[in-house]
């Protein structure tokens, strides 16, 4: 039995950014454990990144924490997994105001599904609340830089992909 506290952030992540980065690495000021939990749908996947690759970038970037972050995939109701999971929290970042909408239909379908399930919603840090997973693969695939903005070894696998 422990009592850590454990946060659920659920996503794409295909791939990880430095705003999901931030976003992990502030949750753990409030959370003793976060899953990093990538939704899958094998009949809708038009992912970049396989799940496993997914994966495997997410444990390298939080390598040094301790087992703190753990990385993990599932499939079907976010809900029903974070129940599995034994956690009360889900954590989501909002970057612009055009985020509300989505995320303000998602955390009100989740809380009717299962109320005592609360969403938690995180700023993105500044220099990151542009970064998106569309928009790096996006720059990546039209010959863009976009160090500074995804995990260096996320860097290397985007270019790997989009090699001419
Ligand atoms: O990074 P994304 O693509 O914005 O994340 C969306 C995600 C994965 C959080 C959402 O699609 C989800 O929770 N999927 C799991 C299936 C589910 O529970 N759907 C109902 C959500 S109200």
């Amino acid at each position: 039995m422990t009592n850590d506290t454990v946060a659920i952030y659920p996503g794409s992540f295909d791939p990880i950014t430095n705003g999901h980065v931030d976003l992990v690495k502030r949750t753990l000021r409030v959370f003793d454990k976060v899953i990093v939990a990538i939704a899958t749908n094998p009949d809708k996947d038009h992912s970049l990144f396989s799940v496993e690759e997914r994966l495997r970038m997410i444990d390298e970037v939080f390598a040094s924490l301790q087992g703190r972050v753990q990385a993990d995939s599932f499939h079907g109701l976010l809900v029903e997994y974070a129940e599995r999971k034994n956690s009360k929290v889900i954590i989501r970042g909002l970057r612009a105001v055009s985020d509300f909408e989505y995320e303000f239909q998602m955390a009100m379908m989740n809380r009717r599904l299962k109320p005592q399930l609360e969403t938690l919603f995180m700023m993105t840090g500044e220099s990151e609340f542009y970064t998106s997973s569309r928009l790096v693969k996006e720059v990546v695939s039209l010959g863009g830089n976009v160090s500074g903005l995804v995990p260096d070894n996320v860097l290397r696998k985007l270019q790997e992909k989009f090699k001419r």
